[in-house]
């Protein structure tokens, strides 16, 4: 899909037709050129609500309001209705929100997120059929924009948008066809692309640095496991910032096997390393003056003779001991070695791990919201603001030290479960915090995209299978610290 953004008026614009955006129910704007027809359908223009007239090549979608999300998931429908059709372009006018162009943005997110359909397995192919967009400066309230300005604003939309769905491909992979040497084949092609530098720890390198843990989780599968490190370093950059995924390439729960339909979409456990690297794509296509480091731990959880197991204690890199008691909480150790290597390599500003960790997160906030966890205020604040300004729901939630008692272990340093039913993402992070040093402990958010990841039907933008949860937020969070450091 491309974009073209045009001075013309959208009158004046040719394309096979035309996509107006109805404001809060403003069925009497002077976009709407078509208000008996509207009224014939039955069209309201509700959040979302679309009307296609094929006489008319115009196609009406409506928005409650010019804010950002309400702008985007529209944008998402109207492509959506176009499917199946045979419009190859389309043109549309710009809306702002009182002339601030994350509106403008967000609009171009809509059009190419929710574009996107997973289809590699389809014998039968139905792509959306629109390759080219004209977008008008002419604006919604008559209010003059920059060409300039809207034309960066657009750029970046793309880029973001697309990563977003190389991330979503990278997760809707099934797991025979994508598996830790994958991913890493996946993250050098990508860095080769965009110019970063990538470095894979294969097993022997792994036994070198002494990631024992992440090897055991590894050990019952026949793909090896893979630690990737890819690295965004421009010139001059005054801030620092590490990310961490996990990246469970599958995960059957292990020896504590997960019951059958639970194990149904596992493939999405790798959904933290694979937003890892969309957003390191993001990053260096954009080129952002921070520097940016991204560590996936890539790694398949199964059974077998050379499984680990419940009652094993592991030494985790960072020398501290863990005592087994579920194989299913393998995303903690996975993390606790990746998170360890990350630190040792990378002295950071930032420090971020995103992960679909715990059930118990979906269980407390819901399909499509992450949940935000550390020792810092200030840096789960700023993830939750950032995610709301991206177009992503993150919630905070709160360390106590009463939960942090509850995956104390009577024979090693610490338990890799709780020993209660309840609070389990909490829990969870805590023990991540065992592997977070010193310098590091107020610049570490840990987020928990279990929810959001990957959700069986459509939602909003997003589609049936992966959504690329963790993209859009980090991107954004990472485009903050650079405008900090300008000003
Ligand atoms: N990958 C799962 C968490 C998960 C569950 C992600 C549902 C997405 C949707 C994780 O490895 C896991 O199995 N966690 C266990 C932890 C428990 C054994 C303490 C869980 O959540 O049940
Ligand atoms: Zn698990
Ligand atoms: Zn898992």
């Amino acid at each position: 899909m491309n974009f073209e953004l045009t001075a013309l008026p959208v009158t004046d614009i040719s394309s096979d037709i035309e996509v107006i955006i109805v404001v809060n129910n403003d069925t009497k704007h002077r976009f709407v050129q078509d208000k008996k027809l509207l009224k014939k359908a039955g069209f309201s223009a509700e959040q979302d609500e679309t009307c296609l007239l094929p006489g008319q090549d115009r196609l009406y979608v409506g928005a409650g309001s010019l804010a950002s999300t309400a702008i985007r998931t529209a944008a998402a429908s109207a492509i959506k209705a176009l499917k199946g059709t045979q419009y190859k372009s389309i043109k549309v006018a710009t809306y702002t929100n009182k002339g601030c162009t994350y509106t403008l943005r967000a609009m171009i997110e809509g059009f190419i997120l929710g574009a996107y359909s997973f289809e590699t397995y389809k014998s039968k192919k139905s792509k959306n059929p629109v390759k080219h967009i004209s977008v008008s400066l002419e604006e919604y309230s008559e209010l003059s924009i920059d060409i300039e300005k809207a034309s960066a604003v657009m750029h970046k939309a793309q880029i973001i948008a697309d990563a977003t769905n190389f991330t979503r491909d990278i997760v809707n992979t099934t797991p025979d066809d994508c598996y830790p040497e994958v991913m890493a084949s996946i993250a050098e092609g990508m860095a080769e692309d965009t110019g970063l530098t990538c470095k894979v720890l294969k097993p022997k390198e792994l036994r070198k640095e002494k990631m024992e843990t992440l090897l055991a989780v590894a050990r019952a599968s026949r793909h090896k496991p893979r630690v990737i490190h890819l690295t965004h370093k421009p010139k001059g950059a005054k801030k620092v910032v590490t990310l961490v995924g996990k990246g469970l390439t599958y995960d059957s729960g292990g020896l504590s096997l997960k019951p059958a339909d639970y194990m149904v979409t596992m493939k999405s456990d790798k959904s933290g390393g694979s937003a890892v690297m969309g957003i390191m794509k993001a990053i260096a296509e954009m080129n952002l003056p921070i520097e940016v480091h991204g560590f996936i731990g890539a790694v398949e959880n199964m059974i077998g003779g050379d499984a680990y197991k419940p009652d094993d204690v592991l030494v985790a890199k960072n020398g501290k001991t863990i005592e087994i008691r579920n194989t299913d909480a393998e995303g903690r150790l996975v993390l606790a070695d990746t998170l360890c290597y990350a630190q040792q390599e990378v002295k950071s500003d930032y420090l971020f791990d995103f992960a679909t960790l715990t059930g118990a997160c979906v269980v407390g906030v819901g399909h499509y919201t992450s949940g935000v966890m550390g020792n810092s205020e200030e840096v789960r604040s700023l993830v939750v603001k950032e995610a709301k300004n991206a177009g992503e729901l993150a919630t905070a939630l709160d360390f106590n030290p009463y939960l942090k008692k509850t995956i104390k272990s009577e024979i090693a340093d610490i338990c890799n479960i709780s020993n209660t039913r309840y609070g389990g993402a909490i829990t969870a992070g805590q023990f991540l915090s065992e592997f977070i040093d010193e310098d590091h402990k107020d610049k570490w958010a840990h987020i928990d995209i279990a929810g959001p990841a990957f959700v069986e039907h459509a939602w909003g933008e997003n589609p049936h299978g992966a959504s690329g949860a963790g993209v859009r937020l980090m991107v954004k969070l990472i485009e903050k610290l650079a405008e900090n450091e300008e000003k």
